[in-house]
């Protein structure tokens, strides 16, 4: 048994998290970050979660609209390969250690550090600073809790999060500074390829849940929908098949997204298209999407059909989760000083990175 807790938990420590908005993910969610989440869970102690308390920052769906998005969500990342016995697959908000931590790290995080986040700048441009809620501006600080309470080591996620992810380090350094040694300095994974999917009609921006549906590529979207999407894809004017991802943004997504499903690269798929014309690039890249979204679709459905199981699953990783959240984040309040709840004063051991303490518990 020993033996056995020592191999399983011998693993680096990955997390990563989703927001439970809109109906279904869209095509960069998938390729910028999911599938790496599926190829790590085996090779990494992995926690993955479903960040509810992030979706209510901007635009607070109705409650049971959220409620159901997070259970879509879920069976979309089960269907895309998650397997629940292999990863901890949980909800955000049934772990108070989320916000527990968060309130300390925005104690130590500047204004004007936090006001220098650029996802703040641009989800609050539309309607103004004045009126967005304060949680938008301390997103980035719930997200450095979220990776931190992990020890995580590595963060798989698309190129949008890197500034974010600067941010965790950083806090997780200072707090080891001021405190001693608690946290794990994290380091995203970004993938090389993929790491940022355009929108298709303006492929100036990433492809992106809050904008307009005609760029966006939902995995819940019918074929027919895909087709038409792909085939309206704004592109360029000089008809020649080349990866030139700053002379030509649009065709340039469309490799990138034909070459993650075939297992190629931008540059080969173009070499291979080489002289055939954008019409029949468009088709073959509709085609390599929809092969991988009709039967994710089906089964996402069928999923979807018990929800029941669906929470099952998610109880199950929430237990998984707090036996290494919570003395994290019992360890953090007592190096600030923060008296223990009851009984002889909180300990400030904790699990060594990768978790061998409460290894049971973890693997
Ligand atoms: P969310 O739900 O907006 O995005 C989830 C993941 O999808 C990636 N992504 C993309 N990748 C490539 N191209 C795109 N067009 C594209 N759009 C989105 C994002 O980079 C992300 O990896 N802030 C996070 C949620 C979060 C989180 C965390 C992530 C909260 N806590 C802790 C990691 C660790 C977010 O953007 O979610």
């Amino acid at each position: 048994m020993q033996v056995l807790t020592l191999v399983t938990t011998s693993k680096q420590r990955v997390l990563s998290g989703i927001q439970p908005t809109g109906d279904s993910m869209q095509l960069g969610n998938y390729l910028g970050a999911v599938r790496n989440w599926v190829d790590m869970q085996d090779e990494f102690d992995a926690y993955y979660c479903v960040v509810d308390l992030h979706a209510i920052t901007l635009d607070p769906p109705e409650p049971e609209a959220l409620r159901q998005r997070t259970r879509i969500v879920t069976a979309q990342l089960l269907a895309a390969g998650l397997n629940p016995d292999r990863c901890a697959l949980f909800v955000q908000s049934h772990l108070a250690e989320h916000p527990q931590l968060s309130w300390v790290l925005e104690c130590l995080t500047g204004f004007g550090e936090a006001n220098r986040m650029t996802q703040f700048k641009d989800k609050s441009a539309k309607s103004g600073v004045d009126r967005q809620g304060v949680g938008l501006f301390t997103y980035p600080i719930l997200q450095a809790a979220d990776i931190l309470l992990y020890q995580a080591n590595y963060v798989p996620v698309g190129e949008d999060q890197r500034q974010h992810l600067e941010l965790t380090r950083t806090l997780a350094q200072r707090f080891n500074t001021r405190y001693g040694q608690t946290f794990v300095v994290p380091d995203a994974y970004i993938p090389k390829a993929a790491a940022k999917i355009l929108d298709l009609q303006e492929p100036s921006a990433k492809m992106s849940k809050s904008r307009a549906d005609a760029g966006t590529i939902y995995l819940s979207d019918d074929p027919a929908t895909i087709t038409k999407k792909i085939k309206r894809a704004v592109t360029d004017a000089d008809g020649e098949i080349r990866y030139d991802p700053e002379a030509k943004p649009g065709l340039s997504n469309l490799l990138t997204i034909h070459a993650a499903f075939t297992d190629s690269t931008p540059a080969k798929v173009a070499d291979d298209f080489a002289g055939q014309g954008y019409g029949h690039l468009k088709a073959a890249v509709a085609e390599a999407v929809i092969a991988f979204a009709e039967p994710f679709a089906a089964r996402t459905g069928e999923l979807l059909a018990d929800p029941a199981e669906l929470d099952r699953i998610l109880a199950h990783g929430a237990a998984k989760a707090r036996a290494v959240a919570s003395a994290t984040c019992i360890d953090a309040y007592a190096k600030v000083g923060f008296l223990p709840p009851s009984g002889p004063p909180a300990t400030t051991d904790r699990p060594e990175q990768g978790g061998q303490q409460s290894a049971g518990a973890v693997g």
